[in-house]
């Protein structure tokens, strides 16, 4: 069985792996499993039912393995979409078809494994609401009590969502950094460990079975250029690491490129990869909320991301997501929702800027189901 230590992003302090520890202690950044002693990333735990390459997880036994089906997500080739676009292939993967709707349910699936492991009987998370949602639903199957801290302006599809699942929920008015020091507060006051799924390093742990999928449903002819939506960046970080560590198993000759495609009004990862000052304007806002992240903690690694793979972030506005929200409906009928349909609006762009690579091949990660936000016509 492997160890796991948890280490600094930044500065490499090891630190002891505890839900409770959610940054560096010297320097305050997030922190990152790393898995040591017996075999390392060779060993590692396979989820029941799984069949490809070892994943290296940080759950111990299968007793604790809080799993709800996630994971095993379709790639369908958008043939209609690829020629208009001009490239040689265009794959979708369904991630709103995980268990409650959007990607989340593979990072929360691992977090709240290692929740159990470690014997937590309460957690609080923030969200925008498909994380929460997704805890909330991950929590009632592994029998812990979830506070979900929600914008009050969040859908109320995603909202009714969270409750349903019985985790007690706290509307908060104003922003969503206004919802997240709520959650913090909350958690300080009752001695409650903060879920964060956004700092949480066994989120991203997750997130890495969305690379070992395509590895196992491409081999090692996956896609050279994949694109997504990206706020906080946990499947763009995720997705990054399970491919890096495909690669030193010798199992991925090459690597694909990682795009990330954020909304104009905020836009902080594409702002810093193109090298300018951005602040978020004061009221401004996106239909796309999963991405509406003004400040994310894990902005250094997304941009380590970008430059190791070669990928670009782009900021598109809300006429062109609200444009692919009702074109990827009505051209491919796949309805995703207006977070997962910036990623096209990114795509277009990328595809006529020439910035996909020889081979035509790309794939968009589609996130989060239609019926969870539907914007205003
Ligand atoms: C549907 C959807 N897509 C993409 C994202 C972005 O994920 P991340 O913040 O981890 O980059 C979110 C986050 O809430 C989401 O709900
Ligand atoms: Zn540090």
């Amino acid at each position: 069985m492997p160890h796991t230590m948890l280490r600094c992003s930044e500065c490499q302090i090891y630190h002891m792996p505890d839900m409770k520890t959610l940054g560096c202690e010297s320097c305050g950044a997030p922190l990152d499993v790393e898995y040591i002693g017996d075999g390392g990333e060779q060993s590692g735990f396979r989820p029941p039912g799984w069949t490809g390459p070892n994943i290296p997880l940080p759950v111990h036994t299968s007793d604790a393995f809080v799993t709800l089906g996630e994971g095993g997500t379709p790639c369908v080739p958008l043939t209609n979409l690829s020629k208009s676009l001009g490239l040689t292939d265009l794959i979708a993967k369904l991630e709103f078809m995980n268990p409650t709707g959007s990607f989340k349910d593979r990072g929360t699936s691992i977090m709240m494994s290692v929740a159990r492991e470690q014997g937590v009987r309460e957690i609080v998370e923030d969200s925008s609401g498909n994380a929460g949602a997704s805890v909330s639903a991950y929590a009632a199957k592994a029998g812990i009590k979830a506070h979900i801290f929600a914008p009050a302006a969040a859908p109320a599809a995603k909202l009714q969502q969270i409750k349903v699942y019985g985790a007690q929920t706290h509307a908060i008015e104003g922003s969503r950094e206004d919802t997240a020091r709520a959650a913090v507060d909350y958690c300080a006051e009752r001695g409650l460990v903060y879920a964060s799924h956004n700092l949480s390093p066994y989120f991203i742990e997750g997130t890495k079975t969305f690379a070992y999928e395509l590895f196992q449903q491409f081999g090692d002819g996956i896609p050279g250029d994949i694109v997504m939506p990206v706020g906080n960046g946990s499947l763009f970080i995720g997705a990054w690491k399970g491919f890096s560590e495909l690669r030193r198993a010798d199992l991925l000759t090459s690597m694909p490129r990682l795009h990330a495609v954020q909304a104009s009004a905020v836009m902080p990862l594409a702002a810093a990869y193109e090298g300018v000052e951005w602040k978020r304007e004061p009221g401004s806002s996106t239909i796309a909320g999963g991405i509406s992240v003004g400040d994310p903690p894990r902005l250094k690694q997304c941009l380590r991301v970008l430059q190791e793979s070669g990928g670009v972030a782009l900021a598109v506005d809300d006429d062109a997501i609200r444009d692919w929200h009702r074109r990827l409906a009505e051209v491919e009928g796949i309805y995703a929702e207006p977070t997962s349909a910036a990623a096209f609006a990114g795509l277009e762009r990328l595809a006529a800027e020439g910035r996909f690579g020889k081979d035509g091949s790309v794939l968009v990660a589609v996130t989060g189901f239609g019926l969870k936000d539907a914007p205003p016509a």
